[in-house]
């Protein structure tokens, strides 16, 4: 099990992922993969991986983003989640979103990737420069809760989310 960079290695499961994600009910905090059309990835999936690699660059995302590496998890060959890896703060991800944004294909939830995913991420991030990591997660979402403490979380504060009414759990993990 290891993260890569985006590759069209790994077409076939994560279209099968981009399937399972669509499923899900639009209030899940699934990533923006969901939205991504199935017959674009058919037609161009070399394309769709060099713009998740540009991330990294700063490229083909919104202008108010920071540059974020993106890394897919897998094992034995198969896409299983998604992390992204903002390499800086700015001030919305300070207050709510975070250095780290992960999720899991629905269909290998529950079997221990998310623990991995983030544990994985740290190191890169350690390996990116950033020494204390920020981190947030719904005050509802308890399997995320459980995988931040899990990695050392230490909990910082708890602010009502403006944008969704939810409260947002606001973490720090020290990686040096
Ligand atoms: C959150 C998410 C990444 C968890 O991934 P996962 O692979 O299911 O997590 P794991 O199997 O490693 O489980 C982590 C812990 O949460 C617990 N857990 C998993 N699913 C749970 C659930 N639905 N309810 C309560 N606890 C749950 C596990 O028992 C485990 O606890 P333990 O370490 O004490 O055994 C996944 O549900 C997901 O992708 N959700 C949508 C995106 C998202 O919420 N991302 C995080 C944003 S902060």
């Amino acid at each position: 099990m290891e993260l890569v960079q985006p590759s069209a290695e790994y077409k076939d499961s994560f279209t099968e992922a981009v399937r399972e994600y669509k499923e899900e009910a639009e209030t899940e905090p699934t990533r923006s993969y969901r939205s991504l059309s199935l017959g674009d990835l058919e037609t161009d999936f070399e394309a769709f991986v060099a713009r998740e690699r540009s991330h990294a660059e700063g490229k083909n995302q919104p202008q108010e983003y920071v540059p974020q590496t993106e890394f897919w998890l897998v094992d034995g060959g198969e896409y299983i989640g998604h992390v992204s890896v903002r390499q800086r703060l700015n001030e919305h991800l300070l207050q709510i979103g975070g250095h780290i944004g992960y999720d899991i294909r629905p269909s290998e939830r529950g079997k221990g990737y998310g623990n991995k995913i983030l544990k994985l991420a740290l190191r890169k991030a350690k390996e990116m420069g950033i020494e204390k990591v920020r981190i947030t997660c719904d005050v509802d979402n308890i399997a995320s809760r459980k995988i931040i403490e899990k990695n050392g979380g230490v909990l910082d504060s708890e602010i009502p989310n403006p944008e969704t009414g939810v409260g947002k759990l606001r973490y720090w993990i020290d990686v040096t």
